[in-house]
């Protein structure tokens, strides 16, 4: 069974995609999962984290990123699709020598402009697809290939990110413990039932929140963390995963596509790489409850 995620936050630069690169290196390298990651971001940051900016410029030259997969779908005319999966998946990415089963679907600065030409694509049949069915579509082939499809959304709800939501089982989103990081966590909430419910028959779970770049000893963190509790008791804020992501150069190092062989040495000896195992494993638990 896959379990597919995505990872949201309306707030930019809160850890979405170091949540997402360092979960999947850490659920493929050490837990021995099959991991697949989607980059539906037009930063295409988690891209170049795990395949570097060389690989990625060749591929994007060629068409193979999701990008084309989108674009395609703006042609309606008969034009024959050129959105090529095999292409476009990456297998054995990750900088890291003992990750192995780790692949990629990666993004484009081009996702941009397609984001804007999408969401002004009229609902009918003359489109064959619903702009927000094309991912799931397009990847129904190799998602059971997969222990966990980890999928890095930008840093909004347009329908790029919704391409991502509509196949997940579930969500989580990473925040900074801090006010304008966490305002908008119960609209999300909100937004992601809405959205499911319209899929008629599809829940998408709010597996938990994480908390990220934290600082012990700050009051601004602590007196966040307080208000997080208490809005996860009345259900506006998904549980809060126990383990943290330490503020830490290591962690912000890792961004850097550098080779490693360990694990360890990609995300820090500081003990930053073991709450982020710690992490790993406690999202692994809830993930395998649901299914
Ligand atoms: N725990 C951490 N300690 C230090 N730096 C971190 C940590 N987590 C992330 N960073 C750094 O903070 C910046 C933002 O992180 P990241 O890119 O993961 O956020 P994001 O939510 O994906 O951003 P965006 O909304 O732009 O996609 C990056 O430079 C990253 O390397
Ligand atoms: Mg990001």
């Amino acid at each position: 069974m896959t379990y597919v995620i995505s990872m949201i936050n309306l707030k930019g630069g809160v850890g979405k995609t170091t949540t997402t690169v360092a979960l999947a290196e850490i659920l493929a390298g050490d837990l021995g999962k099959r991991v697949l990651v989607i980059d539906l971001d037009p930063q295409t940051n988690a891209t170049t984290m795990l395949l570097g900016e060389k690989a990625w410029a060749t591929a994007n030259a060629q068409g193979f990123t999701l990008a084309t997969l989108f674009k395609d779908s703006l042609r309606p005319d008969g034009d024959p699709p050129k959105f090529n999966l095999k292409s476009t998946l990456h297998q054995g990415v990750s900088p890291v020598k003992a990750v192995k089963k780790l692949d990629l679907l990666p993004s484009s600065l081009d996702l941009i402009d397609v984001q804007d030409r999408l969401a002004a694509v009229p609902a009918g049949n003359y489109y064959t697809d619903r702009p927000v069915d094309l991912l799931h579509k397009a990847t129904r082939k190799i998602v059971p290939d997969y222990d966990y499809v980890l999928i890095d959304c930008p840093p909004n709800l347009g329908i790029i990110t919704l391409n991502g939501l509509r196949m997940s089982q579930g969500y989580v989103i990473p925040t900074k413990p801090d006010v304008l990081s966490t305002y908008g966590i119960p609209q999300i909430m909100t937004r992601v039932k809405g959205f499911a419910e319209g899929l008629a028959d599809e829940e998408i779970v709010p597996l938990g929140t994480v908390i990220n770049m934290y600082r012990t000893n700050t009051t601004v963190h602590d007196t966040t963390l307080r208000a997080l509790r208490s809005d996860v008791k009345s259900g506006k804020v998904p549980p809060l995963f126990a383990s943290k992501i330490p503020q830490g150069d290591a962690v912000a190092g890792a961004a850097e596509f550098a080779a490693a062989s360990t694990l360890r040495q990609r995300w820090g000896y500081q003990g930053h790489f073991d709450q982020l195992k710690a992490l790993a494993i406690e999202f692994d638990e809830r993930a395998q409850a649901q299914l």
